[in-house]
């Protein structure tokens, strides 16, 4: 805490939570561009942060990432159910398993022991395929769970970082940048006004559920990622973000 105190975090976080129009802000120290421990410490806060707000009967959904999956590995393994039910915020996204949704809520589930359900669909199936299985009585369970969650936790990216990591063709890319896409959340690509512009073809979470959800938290650090937060967070839809001082002193710069 003292750390915190002479680096002044504390007025960070309020500076950018008014400046974003955010509940809440967490600021650790560093900045995970350019180290690791950046990234770890975001993951503890954001145990902590669950720890504090998670009450029984709730459902928490996730999305994946290196940063989500750092954050499953932060949470202690419970000896009390918790009585919450963790569910991805989406299915695959064409990324490594270490890296999905699903393997993310079953890892956070298992430490808290808590309930899960996951979303076991491939995520390259055509337009009708999802359509068909996405209104399966077993399907719809799950996604109306997901579409009521009472905390959401996302990762974000960059368009770019994002559009490479799911290997999308050169078109799709150019289509990406012509449209401006700069943040990636959920499978979702935003342009600076928080616009989707693009998304991934997948099952979960679309960004109008985020309306029907309760707690709606983004979670990444990192200068680099700055647009890409302001991107998502102009959705309006996110109330608290938990961060870097390299993504938080560029977004003050940025707005
Ligand atoms: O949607 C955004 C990505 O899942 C963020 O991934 O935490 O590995 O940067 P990352």
């Amino acid at each position: 805490d003292l750390v915190r105190e002479l680096r002044g975090l504390a007025d960070v976080e309020q500076r950018l939570a008014r400046r974003l129009g955010l509940q809440r802000v967490i600021v650790v120290p560093g900045d995970a561009d350019v180290d690791d421990t950046s990234k770890k410490e975001i993951a503890r806060a954001t145990a902590r942060f669950l720890k504090e707000v998670l009450r029984e009967g709730q459902v928490l959904a996730v999305t994946g990432g290196s940063t989500l999956a750092e954050v499953a590995l932060s949470l202690p393994e419970e000896s009390v159910p918790l009585g919450i039910t963790v569910v991805p915020g989406r299915g695959g996204l064409g990324e490594d398993v270490e890296l999905q949704a699903n393997t993310i809520a079953a890892e956070i589930a298992r430490r808290l022991r808590a309930n899960y359900r996951l979303l076991h669909v491939p995520d390259d199936l055509p337009e009708e395929a999802v359509e068909t299985v996405a209104s399966q009585p077993q399907v719809r369970e799950i996604l109306d769970l997901i579409r009521r969650a009472d905390i959401v936790l996302h990762g974000v990216g960059t368009a770019e970082e994002m559009a490479r990591r799911r290997r999308l063709g050169p078109a799709e890319t150019a289509r990406l940048r012509e449209r401006g896409a700069v943040g990636e959340a959920f499978g979702y690509y935003f342009n600076r006004q928080g616009q989707p512009v693009y998304q991934t073809a997948s099952f979960g979470l679309r960004v109008e559920d985020l309306a029907h959800c309760g707690q709606v938290v983004v979670v990444g650090g990192g200068r680099s990622k700055a647009e890409a937060a302001l991107a998502v967070i102009s959705t309006g839809y996110q109330d608290v973000l938990i961060t870097d001082e390299g993504l938080a002193w560029r977004v003050l710069e940025l707005t």
